[in-house]
């Protein structure tokens, strides 16, 4: 299964966002980065940490919806401990997005005074939004500033493909420039990012990948597919999709049981969030 997940990697796409994100850096006070809190590691490119240098930074862990309570406390409790401001969202519905505007100004403290004795009182701050495709980013951008495209043709050394986006007087977001590949340097990452979604089904092992998902809920969640399906599970994740097809009544000519089917049907209810609230990886191991 790695194969398919490895041809989306080449590294001459990350070198061009890498360049876009550093042009236009020094045009933002901080950057907000978005991550899946259900993969808050595999989200994200590690590179980020190296490009954005010492900007100001915090971090979204979006679709906390879906992810387990618990583990999201635990991963905004280290990054505190990091110093980097982390707020929890769900920007479907748009929970814990109010959180952001005041996080930004206390995370800009410094700059708002610099400002201030500038005599730049009504000078917005500018955020970059970045994180890796799927992860949420339209949708928080639509939540926090609507339909508020801000004109750019009167900027200095802004150019028109930048996107910028006016959230009230003091502050603008500028949607990531280029595109911020997740990094698939191991297989889990791989795997993580296709059990939620981040990876496009018509090029994966769907058999394998539920396989794989079943075995690591036995482990990790080992009531949420026995509440969802009546069945028991072991740590034979084959075995479970088998249990889970015969209890919904998937079969395929000849009575034989549509072992497809049933992983079609856990990878999208997981997706769901039909399984219940879920973390893949958890700050403490
Ligand atoms: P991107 O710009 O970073 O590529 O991501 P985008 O906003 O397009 O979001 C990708 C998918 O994630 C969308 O689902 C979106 O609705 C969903 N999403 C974003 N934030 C949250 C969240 O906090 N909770 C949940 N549960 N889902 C979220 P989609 O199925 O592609 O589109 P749609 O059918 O929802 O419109």
């Amino acid at each position: 299964m790695s194969d398919p997940l490895t041809v989306q990697w080449f590294p001459g796409h990350m070198a061009k966002t890498e360049r876009q994100i550093k042009a236009q850096l020094a045009l933002v006070d901080a950057v907000a980065e978005i991550v899946d809190a259900r993969i808050p590691v595999s989200s994200r490119n590690p590179d980020l940490d190296r490009i954005l240098q010492r900007k100001p930074r915090l971090i979204l862990l979006n679709k906390c919806d879906m992810a387990d309570e618990v583990a999201t406390a635990e991963w905004i409790a280290y990054y505190s401990s990091g110093r980097i401001p982390a707020i929890p969202v769900d920007c479907k519905s748009g929970k814990g997005i109010a959180k952001f505007s005041a996080a930004v100004k206390d995370l800009l403290s410094d700059t708002l005074a610099a400002n201030r004795a500038k005599g730049l009182v009504g000078k917005p701050l500018r955020v970059m939004v970045v994180g890796i495709p799927n992860v949420g980013k339209s949708t928080f951008i639509n939540r926090i500033a609507g339909n508020t495209r801000a004109k750019t043709e009167n900027r200095p050394g802004v150019t028109r493909t930048n996107q910028w986006y006016t959230v009230d007087r003091e502050l603008e977001l500028l949607d990531t420039p280029g595109v911020l590949w997740p990094k698939f340097d191991d297989k889990t990452v791989g795997e993580h990012l296709a059990f939620t979604g981040a990876v496009k089904d018509s090029i994966l092992d769907i058999e394998g990948l539920a396989v794989h998902l079943c075995a690591l809920l036995a482990a990790e969640y080992p009531n949420a597919l026995p509440e969802r399906y009546g069945i028991e599970v072991t740590e034979d994740g084959y075995e479970t999709l088998l249990a889970i097809g015969a209890r919904r009544g998937f079969r395929i000519k000849g009575g034989e049981i549509d072992v497809t089917r049933a992983a079609n049907t856990v990878l999208d209810e997981f997706r769901s969030g039909a399984l219940g609230r879920i973390t893949l990886e958890r700050r403490n191991g």
